[in-house]
């Protein structure tokens, strides 16, 4: 019997500090995912200098906890380690991509540096048989980025945001309204009890060339935040619950028309959607309940930042012999993701 693959994935992109042993690219013998908010809480939002102490304090421990849990040592059962390098918070990705770097330099394991948004876009394939070609949506606090996916290499972004990301509006909305902490989590849940017709927000239409699948969030945001005097002034008829809700449709909304008509293009109707905005309710409710497409979501657990979809992508680049050197650099940004307009 051909022994299994183990790679060790380490993540501290941002605010989670996670790692995780995956076998074969496809198994998950462990997934250690702590969580900092309760720590960011006080300011209602991430502190790029906590994130980055913390995850020096809590990276050692946390790995240790993968391993104990997958039942392996990093000297006896694991082969490889992949660690995100790119994109995200530059103070939190280095103390990850330092310390799998001492781990793979130290054991002379092979290690790869992994793209983080390229990881949320495979991590259904863990949960999930899915063919190619596939449509992609991914939607996190720092990216929404719609692609056409034709395999683990060959993946073309279609559209992305020209300004805010998507979960960054959720974020800011709620911090505006004091919806609570994290934001898109306390929008999406007061949202559920509102009337998502209680208010109307602009939908920016950039329907041309190519552009025709890029969306905007800083007019809604805008907008959505402008409404506050007008949300006073009518008094209790205009709840939290409703701006929430009437927010959340347009936000979302703006999503699945994205999709849809890269559904109408390309005649592509499987849709895999990743990051930690495809957490939200709305959003799983109509994609999923769309006749014509058929839509994989992944677990809350594999929707928000997680060590797990790094090892899974990093075992895809070794097996291509695709190794990292010690002198590959983290990266805060990824250039195909985000473009100007026009
Ligand atoms: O993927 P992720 O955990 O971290 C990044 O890579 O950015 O995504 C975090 C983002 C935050 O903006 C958060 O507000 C948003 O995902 N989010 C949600 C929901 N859960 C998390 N947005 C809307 N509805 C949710 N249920
Ligand atoms: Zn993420």
């Amino acid at each position: 019997m051909v022994s299994a693959v183990n790679v060790l994935g380490i993540e501290t992109s941002c605010d989670e500090c996670s790692a995780a042993v995956v076998a074969d690219g496809e198994k998950i013998l462990s997934n250690i995912v702590a969580s900092q908010v309760e720590r960011h809480a006080p300011w209602n939002g991430i502190v790029p200098e906590i994130a980055s102490r913390l995850h020096v304090e809590w990276i050692e421990e946390v790995t240790a906890q993968a391993l104990n849990r997958a039942e392996v040592t990093l000297a006896q059962g694991i082969d490889a380690v992949a660690v995100t390098n790119r994109p995200g918070l530059i103070g939190s990705l280095l103390v990850g991509l330092s310390y799998a770097k001492a781990l793979a330099w130290s054991t002379g394991k092979p290690w790869v540096g992994v793209d983080h948004i390229m990881a949320h876009l495979f991590a259904p394939l863990l949960e999930y048989d899915i063919d190619f070609p596939f449509l992609g949506l991914v939607v996190s606090g720092g990216h929404t980025v719609f692609c056409r996916v034709d395999s683990l290499e060959a993946v073309s972004v279609m559209g992305t945001t020209i300004d805010d990301a998507c979960g960054e509006a959720f974020d800011k909305v709620a911090n505006h309204y004091d919806m609570g902490y994290p934001g898109g989590v306390a929008l999406d849940r007061l949202a559920e009890s509102g009337d998502a017709d209680a208010f109307r927000f602009p939908s920016p239409s950039l329907h041309k060339g190519d552009h025709r699948y890029d969306v905007s969030y800083s007019g809604l945001k805008c907008a959505a935040v402008n409404q506050l005097d007008n949300f006073r002034r009518k008094g209790a008829a205009r709840s939290l619950e409703n701006i929430a809700a009437s927010f959340r449709k347009a936000a979302i909304d703006m999503l699945v028309s994205r999709v849809k008509k890269l559904y109408e293009d390309t005649g592509i109707d499987r849709v895999v959607a990743g990051g930690g905005v495809s957490a939200n309710r709305y959003l799983r409710r109509v994609m999923t309940s769309d006749p014509l497409l058929k839509v994989y979501f992944p677990s809350m657990e594999l929707c928000t930042d997680n060590a797990a979809m790094i090892a899974a992508l990093g075992y895809h680049h070794l097996m291509r012999g695709e190794c990292s050197t010690l002198d590959l650099n983290a990266s805060a940004r990824v250039s195909d993701f985000r473009r100007p307009y026009p």
